[in-house]
């Protein structure tokens, strides 16, 4: 028996699989070390005992430690105590909770909201609660694995359509129009390559055909439309998708995700969404710091300007040093560099040199699609990004990858 590399300790029996699985994740480059944040989510932050620029949040606005949200979060927290408790469908519905639901409801201008655990949980849990094994799930090949694993749970038949193609999805629509029913379901934006979906076609061919729509905002919640509404309000197309569902751990700065539309739809998942059903509610400093985000939202416009002003900068710089940043439109930036291995060494190298950019590969994306995913937030300032422009030139010169 061979020493794994990491603790020199070996599986024996029925899981000795494990360690050959993890050595084949190290001879293809793809084990993950998981880094260690010390202190706060914020753009300058000490990762494995390194000062970095940090460009591997989701912490879009630098919610995850705006004073309202922090005092907010305290103040639940002293008033009613640390956990909720229960479920929501036993004790587990606290006053905030509901609170919440109506905020995000109002704020997204639909009939009515239900919060879930994560976005994860929202996705998963809706999926599998309103599709069946008579039914169809057309997803875009791009999504969200949230959304896989709710398909797949479902037991639905399901068909993938190429990468936002719409031609490929109005003729997955008309071939399968004997089915009763059919859910078409995209990302709003795309986690990987920061790419936003064609919602306006998309739901109006859902709509022409029958099938219900949904859309997953993880990534446009607090980014896109008015006041960071998500896909729908940045298309106009309020009133033509059925579900839509957004998270309260990206932007918001938080953890949660949520499912907005008809008071039908909540009231269903209320009875039916397992993760609703069958796991504890948000603790009550998570409901109010999320409240608290979305005054915030509505009241300091500065948080999105910024967001998008650095955002173009950065890509910008990127696209000046010859990177190849995909078709990236929102601050989700890919440098694409191919193989796994060669972005890890970037990665490695960027963060020896002050630049935390995570390399990205199979499974998360396809097999010689592997990248550094970065993100911009609203509180990097402009050197803070033109420092990470140089250091990641550097590294990626001496590597090759760029000249
Ligand atoms: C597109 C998309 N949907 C859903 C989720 C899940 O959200 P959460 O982190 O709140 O579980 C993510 C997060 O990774 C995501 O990128």
């Amino acid at each position: 028996m061979t020493p794994a590399p990491e603790t020199g300790i070996r599986t024996s029996g029925p899981l000795g699989f494990l360690d050959e699985a993890l050595d084949a994740l190290r001879a293809e480059g793809l084990y993950r070390h998981l880094r260690v944040l010390e202190g706060e989510q914020k753009p300058r932050a000490r990762f494995d005992g390194r000062d970095v620029i940090n460009l591997s949040s989701n912490n879009y606005l630098g919610f995850t430690t705006h004073p309202r949200l922090r005092e907010a979060a305290i103040q639940a927290a002293r008033a009613l105590g640390a956990g909720s408790g229960s479920v929501r469908t036993i004790a587990g519905t606290m006053d905030l909770h509901l609170a919440l639901e109506r905020r995000i409801a109002a704020f997204k201008k639909t009939e009515a909201a239900v919060v879930f655990q994560s976005g994860f949980a929202a996705n998963a849990g809706t999926v599998s609660a309103l599709l069946g094994k008579e039914d169809l799930i057309l997803s875009d090949e791009l999504n969200h694995a949230s959304i896989i694993d709710g398909a797949r749970l479902s037991r639905a038949a399901i068909r993938v359509f190429p990468h936002r193609d719409t031609a490929a999805l109005r003729q997955l629509l008309e071939e399968t129009s004997g089915v009763k029913r059919r859910l078409v379901i995209t990302d709003g934006v795309f986690s990987m390559d920061g790419d936003i979906a064609r919602l306006s076609e998309v739901s109006a061919l859902a709509r022409e055909h029958g099938a219900i729509m949904m859309v997953d905002d993880a990534h446009a919640s607090g980014v896109l439309g008015a006041s960071g509404r998500g896909t729908v309000d940045h298309f106009g197309v309020h009133g033509q998708v059925d579900v839509q569902v957004g998270t309260l751990s990206k932007a918001i700065g938080v953890l949660g995700g949520y499912v907005c539309g008809s008071k039908s739809l909540i009231e269903f998942l209320y009875h039916r969404a397992r993760p609703f059903l069958f796991s504890t509610s948000h603790p009550p400093a998570v409901a109010a710091a999320c409240m608290a985000a979305f005054d915030v939202l509505e009241e300091e416009p500065q948080w999105i300007e910024r967001l998008w002003s650095n955002t173009r900068r950065f890509q910008a710089g990127l696209k000046r040093l010859g990177f190849d940043t995909g078709s990236s439109e929102t601050p989700i930036t890919p440098i694409l560099v191919g193989e796994a291995e060669r972005a890890m060494r970037l990665s490695d190298l960027a963060f020896e040199r002050g630049v935390f950019a995570q390399g990205i590969g199979f499974p998360t994306v396809a097999k010689g699609k592997a990248r550094l995913r970065t993100i911009v937030t609203a509180t990097h300032t402009e050197e803070e990004l033109d420092r990470a422009l140089e250091i990641l030139g550097d590294a990626a010169r001496s590597l090759g990858i760029i000249s």
